[in-house]
């Protein structure tokens, strides 16, 4: 059996120790020789590349481990990179949170105002680690996991058409995880299911036992009472804000019963609701501080500090899983179903051929063929009719420097009240990002 390299770009994302120990968890089915972290920001990525120094050697002395901030090395000879960077840090998050709700819209990573800022700052980061792989792996692939996955693949479909990169998302999977639970199975992969929509913006509107028996009915009863807050998902979302969104879906569900949404649509239907909820001083970026960060990088530290990674165990969830188990399929042509953000083409047959949609995709060691999903009904194409042009507008913005494409992507989001507001928004969110954006007129 071929053994991999593996490049995870963002080492010193907190979520790298998941990543490595399920890359590690899964060596029978996919033998690993070696594994690089590249990040830009040396003294983050040494919190996690230090400590793994000393977990590799111990546990695994036969694969070569590495951290690097030098692209050369961390792209030459690897077979596929991980991509999971975070352009601006967690400071630039916190605007992203921030600014938004002093003038009443929502604050969040990916949606909104928030989600286009980001989107700005992402686009050159992930565009940049792309051209170092083909530069220096040009036969490798690109599974990227950074965010806003939705502007991103936008993207990389208008500047890299023809590149090898997959952008994929771990909350349906997540979803998927709950919804098993709901009705007695274990995994997401006991389900068999069908989904359209755009990232952090989709419907499943299919589940099914592997018999073919429609779970559908039970499923809908129970989040209809619940959401999804009390189906055992996986341990990437137990924070308070996850709790409030996964009880919120109840009510994201009653909009449309025929279908199960994604928790994310509740920033886009629900905006009073998150708004009356939001403490402005303390924000999802705080509680990722307070916990998911402090925890991983206060494991990391205990292991540097004693020399050893005896008796420390990180946590693995879905997140790791999911890309974990998308390299084994390209690598070993598994043709599992997978949730990828590609190119529509007439999978959603009555929705622009060229936005980038998630859909149920086959992958295999060619790359992925999309499963049609067919025509959709008029309140979701209205929806996505405009987050999609939200979303285009924002990477036509970034191209082109274009001020006036940018105002009117934020006066379209659904999130916004009005144009003032938008340009309220976006004069604060020009200053704030500087440092990150291309210069607009
Ligand atoms: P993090 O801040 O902990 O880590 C991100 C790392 O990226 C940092 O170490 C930073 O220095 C590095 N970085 C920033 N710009 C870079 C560049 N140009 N080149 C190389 N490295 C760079 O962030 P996190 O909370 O672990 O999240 C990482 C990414 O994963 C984010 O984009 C986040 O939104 C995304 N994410 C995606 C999903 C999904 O399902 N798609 C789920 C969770 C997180
Ligand atoms: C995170 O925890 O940072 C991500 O899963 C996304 C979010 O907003 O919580």
């Amino acid at each position: 059996m071929k053994k991999y390299a593996i490049t995870i770009a963002g080492g010193g994302s907190t979520f790298t120790p998941g990543m490595i120990l399920m890359l590690m968890d899964n060596l029978d089915r996919f033998p690993i020789r070696s594994i690089k972290l590249y990040d830009n920001d040396e003294d983050r990525q040494n919190i996690i590349g230090n400590a793994f120094d000393i977990f590799m050697k111990e546990r695994h002395p036969d694969i070569e481990f590495i951290h690097t901030l030098d692209p050369e090395t961390a792209f030459s000879d690897t077979d596929f990179v991980m991509a999971q960077i975070r352009v601006g840090k967690y400071e630039m998050r916190s605007k992203d949170e921030k600014i938004p709700p002093k003038y009443g819209v929502i604050g969040q990573e990916t949606c909104g105002p928030g989600g286009i800022a980001y989107g700005l700052r992402s686009i050159g980061g992930v565009i940049e680690i792309l051209d170092y792989m083909e530069k220096y792996s040009p036969d490798a692939w690109m599974l990227n996991y950074s965010n806003p996955a939705a502007i991103v693949a936008e993207a990389t479909r208008r500047l890299r058409p023809d590149s090898k990169i997959i952008n994929i998302c771990d909350m349906p999977i997540d979803l998927m995880y709950k919804m098993a639970d709901m009705v007695g199975l274990k995994h997401w992969k006991d389900l068999d299911f069908s989904y359209y929509g755009l990232n952090h913006f989709g419907w499943f509107t299919e589940i099914k036992d592997k018999d073919g028996n429609d779970l559908m009915p039970q499923i809908k009863e129970h989040v209809s009472v619940n959401g999804f807050a009390d189906g055992i998902g996986t341990a990437q979302h137990l924070d308070e804000s996850w709790v409030e969104t996964f009880t919120k879906a109840k009510d994201v569900y009653a909009l449309d019963p025929e279908t199960i949404p994604n928790t994310y649509l509740k920033y886009y239907l629900y905006p009073d609701f998150v708004m009356e909820h939001t403490d402005i001083n303390h924000t999802r970026v705080d509680e990722v501080k307070e916990g998911r960060e402090k925890e991983v990088f206060g494991l990391c530290n205990t292991i540097t500090d004693r020399g050893t990674a005896e008796g420390i165990d990180f946590e693995i969830d879905a997140h790791a899983s999911y890309i974990v188990d998308l390299a084994i399929a390209l690598a070993e042509n598994t043709k599992e179903v997978f949730l990828l953000i590609v190119e529509n083409d007439g999978a959603v047959s009555n929705f622009d051929p060229t936005a980038m949609v998630e859909v149920p995709c086959i992958v295999d060691k060619s790359g992925y063929k999309k499963i049609c999903q067919g025509k959709i009904p008029q309140f979701q194409k209205g929806m996505m009719e405009e987050q999609v042009s939200v979303e285009k507008l924002a990477v036509e913005a970034w191209i082109e420097g274009s001020y006036q494409k940018l105002w009117q992507a934020l006066t379209l989001s659904k999130t916004v009240p009005s144009a003032k507001v938008a340009k309220l928004i976006l004069d604060d969110l020009i200053e704030a990002n500087k440092d990150f954006w291309p210069e607009l007129h």
